[in-house]
């Protein structure tokens, strides 16, 4: 087991080490919504302190287009939740902040 978890994580320090360019920092990830697109910065995370762990892979694969969320599952906690729950970050639930995320 012990092994096992260790050859994981060279598995993992190579795929960032090879991916370090290829998305977040620089990078951004878009959603078309009837409410307008959500735009994901990479670098606005990376500036905010956010590590490659603290999204991957708990909450979201290095793959774009893999996550399938509503916003329900957003407002419940989950994927952008995580954070965007007026702790970590502002609040998705909050009226003020849709405009946020949600750009015309
Ligand atoms: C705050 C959360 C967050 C952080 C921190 C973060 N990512 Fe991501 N990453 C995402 C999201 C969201 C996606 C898109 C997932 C989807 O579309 O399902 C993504 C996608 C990716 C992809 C796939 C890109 C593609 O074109 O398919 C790679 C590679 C990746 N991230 C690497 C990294 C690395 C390396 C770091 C650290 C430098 C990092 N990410 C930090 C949220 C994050
Ligand atoms: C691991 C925690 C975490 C996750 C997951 C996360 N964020 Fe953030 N996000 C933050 C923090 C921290 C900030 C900066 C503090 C603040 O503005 O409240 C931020 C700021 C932002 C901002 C304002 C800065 C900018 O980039 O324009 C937007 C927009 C944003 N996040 C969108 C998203 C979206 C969309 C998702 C899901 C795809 C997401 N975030 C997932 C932590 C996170
Ligand atoms: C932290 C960023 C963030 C904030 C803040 C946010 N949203 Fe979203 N929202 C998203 C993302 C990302 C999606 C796209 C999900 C997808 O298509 O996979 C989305 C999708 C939606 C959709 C499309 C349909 C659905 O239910 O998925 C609606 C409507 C919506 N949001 C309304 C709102 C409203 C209203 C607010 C403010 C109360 C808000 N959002 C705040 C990130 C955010």
């Amino acid at each position: 087991m012990r092994q096992c978890i260790g050859v994981m994580v060279i598995i993992l320090v190579f795929a960032f080490a090879r991916d370090a360019r290829a998305i977040q920092p620089g990078k951004t990830v878009t959603w078309n919504t009837g409410m307008g697109k959500v735009t994901f910065d990479g670098k606005n995370h990376a500036d905010a302190g956010m590590k490659c762990l603290d999204c991957h892979s708990k909450i979201f694969k290095m793959k774009k287009g893999s996550t399938s969320m509503s916003m329900s599952d957003i407002t419940a906690g989950r994927f952008c939740g995580k954070c965007h729950n007026g702790a970590k970050a502002f609040s998705a639930k909050d009226k003020a902040n849709c405009g946020e995320c949600h750009k015309k």
